[in-house]
This record gives structure tokens, sequence and C-alpha cells, in this order.
């Protein structure tokens, strides 16, 4: 059985006290949620005040960060290690998400570098893959989505891989308002399981949770968990709002 995930990125969003408004209030609306992991991804600079009053008794509730470097030290100015990370209490991070990969020249070889590393210290890696729409609209997916997949887990173990989370977020959906099908969105998540089948097994690739993400909001979100094999999602824009995030993390409730 795989347990859903609603991951919030909060991207460049939040001082540190708004950020912990904005999570206590959503612990406040998510009190009965105990059968979905709540995932918050917030700017590093609210790590430390969101690890203080996380409530040690939710067990499902969790911080992630949005990025990191893959080396553990060293003179790289600017950057955060996964060494810190944990020091934080941080359990998943965000790698290779779009905006990365297009505003900051993330190529496959650093994501697969990010994703080994991060493993290596017991973070859990939500790697993100997606096409543009000018891929979309050649036909190029399923060939865009491969590449990614193939590169950046190349050199991850079979049991390494069980433990990740992909996000498959389509670039054109994501902060557009243009959310993809939720038929359009399985489709590609049971060709990245298929991926993962061919590159694993089939028993691997079943354990793998695959997120969707791209204008995903309270009024959709339970159409997309309807689909076989989305198994749950990366919100950006809706979960800075704490009721939106929260009805998001409820929506079979
Ligand atoms: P969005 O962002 O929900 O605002 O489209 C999703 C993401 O970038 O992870």
């Amino acid at each position: 059985m795989r347990v859903p995930v609603i991951a919030g990125n909060w991207k460049m969003y939040k001082t540190a006290a708004q950020a912990v408004f904005l999570f206590q209030k959503l612990e406040d609306l998510v009190t009965e949620v105990t059968d979905v992991e709540i995932i918050v991804c917030p700017p590093f600079t609210a790590l430390r005040s969101l690890s203080v009053v996380i409530e040690q008794d939710r067990p499902n509730i969790a911080l992630g960060a949005q990025n990191m470097h893959w080396e553990d030290e060293g003179a790289y100015t600017g950057e955060i290690s996964p060494i810190m990370l944990k020091d934080l209490g941080v359990k998943y991070v965000i790698v290779g998400h779009s905006e990365r990969r297009m505003l900051f020249s993330e190529s496959d070889e650093m994501i697969s570098a990010k994703i080994k590393s991060a493993l290596a210290h017991d973070l859990i890696p939500i790697l993100c893959v997606g096409e543009t729409l000018e891929q979309r609209e050649k036909g190029d997916t399923e060939s865009v989505v491969k590449n990614q997949v193939t590169l950046d887990l190349g050199e991850v173990s079979a049991e390494d891989v069980s433990k990740l989370i992909i996000a498959y977020e389509p670039i054109w959906a994501i902060g557009t308002g243009r959310t993809a099908t939720p038929e359009v969105a399985n489709e590609t998540i049971k060709y990245i399981r298929s991926l993962l089948s061919d590159m694993y097994s089939s028993k691997t690739a079943q354990a793998v949770r695959i997120l969707y993400g791209g204008s995903v909001k309270p009024t959709n979100i339970a159409d997309l968990m309807s689909q076989s094999d989305i198994d749950g999602a990366l919100v950006g824009g809706a979960s800075l709002e704490p009721e939106s995030f929260a009805r998001i993390a409820k929506w079979s409730a």
C-alpha cells in the first residue's frame, strides 16, 4: 500500500514568522488527517523555526527542503549541505524542480549527484520531472521524462529507489492555472512507473510514490487522487494559504 503524500512547496515565499503562522494554522486544520503524509517545504530560512514548533506527536507531518548541494561541506558560497538539513530535522528534499532546472541551469548530472547524496544522508528525495508545452505538443513527453528518470536515477539501487518520491510536474501546468487533466496526468505517471519497472522490477515500481504537480487546488485534487497511479500532489500556490492546503490534504473527507 502506498501512503498518499500531499507536499507543499512554498518556493521563495514567507519569512520565518509568516511560515510559523501558516504552519501552525495548517496543523490545527489537519488534526484528524492521519492516513496522509503531509510534507511542508518552506524556504531554508524558515526551516529552523518550523523544526522548533512542529508537533512531535504528529508522525505524518514532516519538513522538507526545496534544494540542497551534493557535497557534505566545502567552498560553495550560498549553498546548503545535506548534513545541515539533517541537523534541522529535515526528512525530505525536493530535487530537480523545473524552476531549478530552467532558471538555475541544473543538469541531470547535478540532479543525480544530489539524489545519491540525499539518500546517503537518509534524506528522502522528491525528484521532479516533466516536459515543457512545446515538448508535449511535439509528442515528446515520454522521451523527455524517460531521459530525466534514467539519468537522474541512473546509479540508485532498487532498495533506495523504493524509498524516494517522484513528482510528475508538466512545466506548462506550474503556476499557470492550467492543470493536466487527471487522465493525462495518470497516463504519464503510469508511464514513469513502467520505466521504473524496466529499470528495476515491477515490485519496486509498485512501491514508489509518484505525485502530480501543477496548479493543484482544492477543486481538482479529488479527481486527481481518484486515478489509479497518482499517489498524491506537490502543491505550490495553493499551499501558501492554510485553508486551501488543508482542504487539499483532506480531499477524501
Ligand atoms: P503550482 O506549483 O501548484 O503553483 O502550479 C507546483 C510546483 O511548482 O511544485
